[in-house]
């Protein structure tokens, strides 16, 4: 009998130690876990180790904190940014020090050239402090920003008019280091490259106008970084589809917003090569889901394992909706 039980207790630790995440089955559904009263357009998300997300608008110069572990919480202001009014991509590029692309957008005439602007936002200090890391006067919009996960002081910005910029935050350098036609939009008044992200050496990004999902092969001479290979385009999506911002699993599974309504999943072969397969994991390709509307950009929660199974979407009508993905 105490064999009997000290050896289920081994094969429970052994369990334990070498469970994969279990994950739900698609179609899954989401949850409001903030509703903006004048639908605040919430363009990026990301999530703090203390479980706190951190949120910003192209509508808005400020960066605001939502505590996803209370029901209905108010929006927390972080931080006002000056000469902006517009923030988009933010990435954590030092532990708990954050990176923050600001720019000025006209309401008819769109970015106002000159005007866009790297902040890095430190938490670590009792109150955060913000600094500017890098003017990107060539740049002509902002959209998301990541940085190099072996080097983190070179951000990258994502130009959806132009491709990829260079961002060395000690020194304010910027330069334009990728060009792709896989990059651009595909006509004038509408964004190309968007959501941004790096893994395995790779730079993987969607094309909003394009609907395409790819990545190119990073490679950095002298400190310039290049692409390293032709860029691969592994997945077109469908008609009138606008894929967004997205945020990888421990799977290596790509989680993506997708304009009109839906959030996707995306599976690659298990050779790694080849094309991604398409899974609609909540709402549907025509919009018409009220639990899926106009998402922008996808994070998993942080701070304890229940947050660590969770994952936050957020929308362009001004929701944080959460999608339990684990069982
Ligand atoms: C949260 O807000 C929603 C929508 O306004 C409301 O229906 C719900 O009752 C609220 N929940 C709590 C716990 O206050
Ligand atoms: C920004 O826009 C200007 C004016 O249209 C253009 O000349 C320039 O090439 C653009 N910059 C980039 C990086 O595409
Ligand atoms: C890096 O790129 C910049 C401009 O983009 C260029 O002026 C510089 O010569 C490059 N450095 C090297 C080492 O190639
Ligand atoms: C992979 O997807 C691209 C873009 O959708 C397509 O052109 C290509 O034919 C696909 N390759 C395979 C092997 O299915
Ligand atoms: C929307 O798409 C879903 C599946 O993606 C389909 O079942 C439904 O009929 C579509 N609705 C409309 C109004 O097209």
């Amino acid at each position: 009998m105490m064999l009997f039980h000290s050896v289920s207790y081994l094969i429970l630790i052994f369990i334990a130690a070498h469970a994969k995440p279990t994950f739900k089955e698609a179609p899954l559904s989401s949850r409001v876990i903030y509703q903006s009263p004048d639908s605040l357009f919430i363009e990026n998300i990301a999530v703090r180790a203390s479980s706190e997300l951190l949120l910003t608008s192209v509508a808005s110069p400020t960066l605001f904190a939502l505590d996803p572990t209370t029901v209905n919480g108010t929006l927390q202001l972080v931080h006002t940014f000056p000469n902006a009014n517009s923030l988009s991509g933010i990435t954590e590029y030092h532990p708990n020090v954050f990176a923050i692309a600001a720019s000025v957008i006209d309401p008819t005439s769109g970015w106002i050239p000159g005007s866009v602007v790297i902040w890095s936002i430190d938490f670590n200090p009792p109150a955060p402090v913000a600094r500017i890391l890098a003017a990107v006067p060539g740049a002509n919009s902002t959209n998301g920003l990541t940085a190099l996960p072996s080097e983190p002081d070179t951000l990258l910005l994502a130009d959806s008019f132009a491709g990829i910029w260079q961002i060395d935050a000690r020194t304010g350098s910027a330069r334009l280091a990728l060009q792709d036609p896989t990059m651009l939009p595909g006509g004038p008044g509408t964004l190309g490259i968007n959501g941004i992200h790096v893994r395995d050496e790779h730079l993987y990004f969607t094309n909003l106008q394009q609907a395409t999902y790819a990545r190119v092969p990073l490679c950095v001479e002298h400190g310039n970084l290049t692409a390293g290979g032709s860029t691969e385009v592994f997945s077109t999506l469908g008609a009138k589809q606008g894929p967004d911002d997205f945020t990888f699993d421990r799977q290596g599974r790509a989680w993506m917003a997708v304009h009109p309504g839906a959030l996707a999943l995306f599976s690659q072969s298990s050779d790694q090569k080849g094309n991604w397969t398409q899974q609609t994991a909540v709402g549907n390709a025509n919009g018409t889901d009220v639990g899926m509307i106009q998402p922008t950009s996808v994070a998993f929660g942080r701070g304890s394992s229940v947050q660590g199974n969770t994952l936050y979407v957020t929308t362009d009508v001004g929701q944080v909706l959460a999608v339990d993905i684990i069982e």
